[in-house]
């Protein structure tokens, strides 16, 4: 079973700190969220996960991070400042500004009325101005970035020369983007901050593109698998020619079940893009238009590349897999979310998170919090185990309900010392999904629960098209 719908998790999650509304105190902040205690242990794991697949786990890909604020002519060349807007239409009749694209049947989602503006652009950059200047200064304008790529396009030869790297190659990123969303909404699926996981595949220019396209739709497939995200819950959208990027010639979206119960379910988790080279020569001071005038006047770098096989010069094609943190994360709680009932008919929810995204892996409980000798072993149990696996010590209720609260936070292993620990030396270890209990020798724990906790194997890529 997954999550019935996203508030079943917006409540889950405040309820037991992994993602609180933001500015609180003040009332709020529309679409912002603080992820808490166990949030941030969460998305680091969806972040360390997806580092350790493609940068650690294969031989083509190294990993960068760059500044969120990049000087404005990035921006400019990118094409996002001519570009990168949404479409706004005002109703005419109770002043209310829409999304010209999110409008059903031509009527006002406020007041009914069908009678419109003009749709015009806006510009959903994020702006901010640098150094000590006047408010009217517009040589101090700068964005915050709307996506992590262009970092990694503009830094394209000194890691491609640094890393000594021959086509085909990918960098990788993880970091904050901002848009200035027109209708933020849907807890953390969309919001004016969040975070990217972006990888650039740099291939030559004859490169079966489409095939390498359908090659990252297939591996990020399994990498969502490894994560406990269900393949039922996820479906592959071929984005139609005319809803195409400017720099893309093919765009796959792996969507999610974000609203199951909706009749519309489905929405984008990520994206696979074939940006062809449209990023790396835009960026160069050599490319030349039809005209034979140079495209970028401002650029003082070439970041064409030059392969030594067939002794030609060229501008890379791009694959993109572009994934969001918090769109995973979400999925993954979704996933995750299961209730059982007790013996005495009871609702227990259980989180059952893959043992790997676990903000907590094992939970040390004392069964009796007045015994010195029962709390002092539980404890030392808890030191011994932290340098291998993230461990806490909770002692603040009865043993039912501390195993409630780590079933649903998704714990995979509660560690129970109870008096029979100080004779034999031994603990009781119990699932979180079966809720079976062992009997485990204390000297053996680290490694028994090692062992359990094995990431789910991702089977090695297959050879690069
Ligand atoms: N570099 C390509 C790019 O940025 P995108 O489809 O605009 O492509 C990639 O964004 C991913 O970033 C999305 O699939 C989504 O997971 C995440 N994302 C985009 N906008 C977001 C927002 N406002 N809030 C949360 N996540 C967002």
């Amino acid at each position: 079973m997954a999550a019935p719908n996203i508030d079943t998790i917006v409540s889950l999650a405040k309820r037991r700190g992994f993602v609180f509304p933001s500015s609180e105190v003040y009332g709020g902040l529309g679409s912002a969220w603080d992820y808490g205690p166990l949030g941030v242990e969460l998305c680091n794991n969806v972040k360390q996960s997806w580092w350790r697949w493609l940068v650690y786990e294969r031989d083509d890909i190294d990993g960068i991070d760059s500044s969120i604020i990049l000087n404005r002519l990035v921006w400019k060349y990118s094409g996002h400042e001519a570009t990168f807007n949404d479409w706004l239409i005002d109703c005419r009749k109770c002043k209310g500004r829409f999304r010209a694209d999110k409008i059903v049947d031509n009527k006002c989602p406020s007041c009914g009325a069908s009678d419109w503006t003009e749709a015009r652009p806006f510009n959903t950059m994020l702006q901010t101005k640098l150094g000590a200047v006047a408010d009217d200064d517009s040589t101090a304008l700068a964005y915050l970035r709307p996506e992590t790529a262009q970092g990694i396009f503009i830094n394209f030869l000194n890691v491609q020369t640094t890393m000594r790297r021959k086509l085909p190659f990918g960098i990788a990123q993880v970091g904050k983007s901002f848009r200035n969303e027109v209708t933020p909404g849907n807890f953390i699926l969309r919001t004016r901050e969040f975070e990217q996981m972006e990888m650039e595949y740099f291939v030559s220019p004859s490169a079966e593109h489409s095939k390498l396209v359908d090659y990252w739709v297939e591996q990020y497939l399994e990498w969502f698998g490894s994560l406990g995200i269900s393949r039922d819950n996820l479906y592959l959208y071929e984005v139609p020619k005319e809803e195409l990027a400017h720099y893309s010639n093919r765009t796959v979206d792996i969507m999610y079940k974000y609203f199951p119960e909706r009749e519309k379910p489905w929405e984008e988790l990520m994206g696979i893009a074939w940006r062809t080279d449209f990023d790396l020569s835009t960026h160069s001071k050599n490319r030349l238009d039809e005209e034979g005038k140079r495209i970028n006047p401002d650029s003082t770098e070439d970041l064409s590349y030059f392969d030594e096989p067939t002794k030609q010069r060229f501008y890379p094609h791009v694959i993109e897999p572009a994934a969001g943190v918090n769109r995973t994360v979400l999925a993954v709680l979704m996933d995750a979310y299961s209730e059982t009932k007790t013996d005495k008919g009871e609702t227990r929810v259980i989180l059952k998170l893959s043992p790997r995204l676990a903000p907590i892996k094992a939970a040390i409980l004392p069964l009796a919090k007045n015994k010195p000798e029962i709390v002092g072993m539980a404890k030392a149990i808890k030191r011994s185990l932290q340098p291998v696996l993230r461990a806490v010590y909770d002692d603040t209720g009865g043993i039912g309900k501390l195993y409630a609260r780590q079933d649903e936070i998704g714990t995979p292993f509660c560690i129970t010392v109870d008096h029979q620990s100080l004779e034999d030396e031994a603990v009781t270890v119990r699932d979180r999904d079966t809720w079976e209990q062992e009997r485990i020798k204390v000297t053996e724990l680290a490694e028994h629960l090692q062992k359990r906790l094995k990431p789910y194997p991702i089977p090695p890529p297959p050879e690069p098209i």
